[in-house]
């Protein structure tokens, strides 16, 4: 871990310690050495000593005695202590944390490389074409963008994959209604082919169910003629859909030309939505469904050959000994399945793009499907690698969002909301929010023109939705509730980027130079000052473990615990009225180390930290 991470050097400390008091060998030792949680027992605590006790039936205190003394905390902690039955207590010297910090405050900010033998794919957005993004792909954009940068900065090779809906019979529905209404396809819009995706789904619909009904209640040749007649127009689109995904996948010139307007409309909404979002998501990184066309054959055939899948009524199934619902990997007409398409994905993130880690950011509610196809293709071994290692698929499931009423987020109407509808409104609320507040004269806004001043506004609004968004256990469900996620004060997007204004503009009025500031000698001295500079040395350990147990929440948590570190810094200690120059200088370069990490938490994040607010 980072070389300015206090936890990581008093490990190593206390590893020795307890090495050479026991006898035993170094790298086998857990020193159990975290944060303390009361700031009378010290800074860091290293709770070794009772198990190990334990194990060798001796005496807590007294071998926490004996590791103390052999442990070597020279220039490292000013004071220790043994409290209770043998925890052993530090407190970091202000010489140590100023060394620290110090070697924290630079462009990395103490994030250490983190590099993996293989790389990360991410798969992430997920929309589906001829349909507007609502708030759930909010998620998974949201979400997915987050985790790929979290392993960029650790150095690693990322594949974004946005896996877009754009292959199938649902696809070739909307198209074929376009075309038989004779739609100018070069005049299209994402609403309506929406609304014809709308139309042909309910058409299909109520023709399949018809139908249905019609074979169930024992209808003879000729009353499903007349069924026929009656529902004329549905079964002619759904032979035109049919034969439209025919000619889809024979490549039909003019029906690949239409098919391909479908998806660039849809995707111009889409990138202009990740632009708004600040989220990196670009053509580049669009790997649809159809790319896999030609390769879900072959997932059938070797699904078959291997004797994993058999034949159920036509179709093509992969059924599994602990649970009752099969796979099903090929239709009996012939037709693949989302998981089809999902086992040819896999086979080609792994052994193509040597993904030694798969991760899907993807609703919670698709947790049965993905659980069927992580194990699929454990059985078929496609998630060896090319050196043989086995890759880590995991499902990063996210929960829902909630409308005030804790149901799905839906418009009056019922509707889904639209992506774009809710982000114009945040913007919106974000852009008076900033109105407001650069009115007071004393605002540091005050008097900026307007076009900054709405760029700050969308900065707040498209910050508050996001934070919002990944400042809870992704997993969990979240009521939006614009008014809260807002705010200026509480656990948000806006108090965070507020926090880093304000340190901006007092660095600006400091009147002092950058150079000067950063040279600076660090020196934490009283409480407050102390307990900001843990804070700060906390974060390249958590953008390590944000990664690593994919939750994001963890960045959000140590930025609002370090603004409120700030926040009571500010209160305690005078900076730009400090009694003397050198502690006027340290503060302000504790304040400017602040400003940078609050700033490089928020755009692991993808939020914007603008100077004045
Ligand atoms: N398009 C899918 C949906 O809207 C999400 C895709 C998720 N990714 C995947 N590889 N299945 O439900």
């Amino acid at each position: 871990m980072a070389s300015c991470d206090p936890v990581a050097l008093l490990e190593q400390a206390f590893r020795a310690g307890i090495a050479a008091a026991t006898g035993t060998d170094a790298a086998s030792v857990d020193p159990q050495v975290k944060a303390s949680a009361d700031p009378k027992h010290g800074d860091f605590q290293c709770n070794a000593a009772l198990a190990l006790a334990k194990a060798a039936k001796a005496n807590p205190s007294e071998l926490a005695r004996r590791i103390l003394a052999a442990t070597p905390l020279s220039g490292l902690a000013e004071r220790t202590d043994i409290a209770g039955p043998g925890f052993i207590n530090v407190w970091l010297s202000q010489g140590a944390l100023g060394h620290l910090l110090a070697g924290m405050d630079a462009p990395e900010l103490g994030i250490d490389p983190a590099p993996l033998p293989h790389a990360v794919v991410i798969d992430l957005c997920g929309v589906n074409v001829a349909k507007q993004m609502h708030v759930g792909h909010l998620r998974a954009t949201v979400i997915g963008d987050v985790m790929a940068r979290l392993h960029e900065r650790l150095g690693r090779k990322v594949w974004r994959e946005n896996h877009l809906g754009d292959w199938g019979l649902p696809i070739a529905m909307t198209l074929a209604s376009l075309r038989r209404q004779k739609r100018d396809f070069a005049r299209l819009t994402l609403d309506d082919l929406n609304t014809a995706y709308r139309a042909a789904q309910a058409e299909g619909k109520s023709d399949e169910a018809g139908q249905a009904a019609a074979i169930a209640c024992g209808a003879g040749p000729h009353r499903l003629a007349e069924f026929d007649a009656q529902n004329g127009p549905a079964l002619a689109a759904e032979r035109d859909a049919k034969a439209t995904l025919l000619k889809l996948q024979s490549g039909d010139p003019a029906t690949v030309a239409d098919w391909q307007r479908l998806i660039d409309v849809t995707m111009a909404e889409v990138f202009a939505t990740t632009r708004t979002l600040g989220v990196k998501l670009g053509p580049e990184h669009s790997r649809g469904e159809s790319f896999y066309r030609e390769r879900l054959g072959p997932v059938i055939e070797a699904f078959v050959s291997k004797g994993l899948a058999r034949e159920d009524q036509g179709a093509i199934v992969v059924h599994y000994a602990d649970r009752d619902r099969p796979m099903l990997i090929r239709k009996a007409d012939g037709g693949f399945l989302y998981a089809t398409t999902d086992l040819a994905a896999v086979r080609f993130r792994v052994q193509e793009l040597d993904g030694g880690r798969v991760i899907y950011v993807v609703d919670a509610r698709q947790r049965d499907h993905f659980k069927d196809v992580f194990d699929g293709v454990r059985l078929i071994g496609w998630d060896a690698l090319r050196d043989g290692t086995r890759a880590e698929l995991s499902h990063m499931q996210f929960g829902t969002v909630l409308g005030k009423d804790k149901r799905p987020l839906r418009t009056r109407s019922g509707e889904n909301f639209t992506l774009k509808a809710l982000l114009d409104e945040a913007i919106e609320r974000g852009i008076q929010q900033v109105f407001r507040r650069a009115a007071e004269t004393d605002a540091p806004t005050h008097g900026l023109r307007e076009t900054d001043l709405r760029a700050i506004g969308a900065a707040v609004g498209i910050g508050a939705v996001k934070y919002a968004d990944l400042s809870g256990d992704p997993v969990k469900d979240y009521v939006f509730d614009l008014d809260r996620m807002i705010a200026f004060e509480g656990d948000t997007g806006p108090y965070i980027q507020y926090a880093h204004a304000r340190i901006a503009s007092l660095i600006a009025r400091s009147g002092e130079s950058a150079a000067a500031i950063a040279a600076a000698t660090y020196a934490p001295i009283e409480p407050a000052e102390r307990h900001l500079a843990l804070c700060l040395l906390r974060f390249p350990a958590v953008v390590l473990a944000a990664a690593e147990h994919q939750a994001p929440q963890r960045v959000c948590a140590a930025l609002h615990e370090l603004a409120n570190a700030y926040a009571s810094f500010y209160q305690a200690c005078p900076v730009l009225k400090a009694a003397d120059s050198g502690t006027r200088l340290s503060r302000l370069r504790l304040s400017s180390l602040t400003q940078r990490v609050l700033a490089g938490g928020l755009d692991l994040l993808g939020i914007a930290a603008p100077d004045r607010m």
